[in-house]
Order: C-alpha cells, then sequence, then structure tokens
C-alpha cells in the first residue's frame, strides 16, 4: 500500500459509508480532507479550494465534476484539474481502498 516506509497511512473511511457518487469531508491529523467516490474509484484531496479556500464538501458534486459552492469553480475529481477555469488543480493525496473496502490516506 505504502510507496516508502515513511509514509503514514491513516485508515479513514470505509466504502459502505461512501458510495459511489457521494463525496465526504473527513479529518486527518488535523486536516480536512475531501473523499470523492467516482464508479468505485476513490480519490482524496485537500477539502479546500484552491481558489479562496471554501470547504469543497459544501459543493456539488455530479459524476466527476464537483462544483464548489462559493464561486463555482469547477474540478474534475478524477483527475484533479479544473474545468473552469481549467488552469488550476485540486491538491491530491495518496489514497488507497483495501480488499475489505476500508479506504486508507496518505498526507505529504
Ligand atoms: S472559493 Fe471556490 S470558487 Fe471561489
Amino acid at each position: 500500500m505504502g510507496d516508502t516506509l515513511a509514509q503514514q497511512w491513516h485508515v479513514v473511511s470505509h466504502l459502505d459509508d461512501l458510495w459511489e457518487g457521494e463525496m465526504v469531508a473527513v479529518d486527518v491529523q488535523g486536516q480536512s480532507v475531501l473523499l470523492v467516490n467516482v464508479d468505485g474509484d476513490v480519490f482524496a484531496y485537500r477539502n479546500r479550494c484552491p481558489h479562496q479556500e471554501w470547504p469543497l464538501d459544501d459543493g456539488d458534486l455530479d459524476g466527476e465534476k464537483l462544483t464548489c459552492a462559493q464561486h463555482l469553480w469547477e474540478f474534475d475529481v478524477s483527475t484533479a484539474e479544473g474545468i473552469n477555469p481549467a488552469n488550476t488543480t485540486l491538491v491530491r493525496y495518496a489514497c488507497s481502498v483495501d480488499d475489505d473496502g476500508a479506504i486508507s490516506v496518505s498526507l505529504p
């Protein structure tokens, strides 16, 4: 699961609690992390919009498109890239799902 021994993995949720098409914010060592389930693939992001730091879990998830609630910037949560505007990206964290469905995140 971990790439290096130095990485600290934290079990933060379970697939039973994050269905396809859902997103949820979890606390990892005092940092808010957004978990997103896109068609069974789970992604983890810093839960702050790159525009003005608004919590992304306040936004709207439609398939792979996450729209920030504050000024409606749009992101593709399967790639972390901005859709509108395009010249921005979400901060992505390493994320893993084990055979039992436990979701783990590693912060840098
Ligand atoms: S804070 Fe997210 S679009 Fe402005």
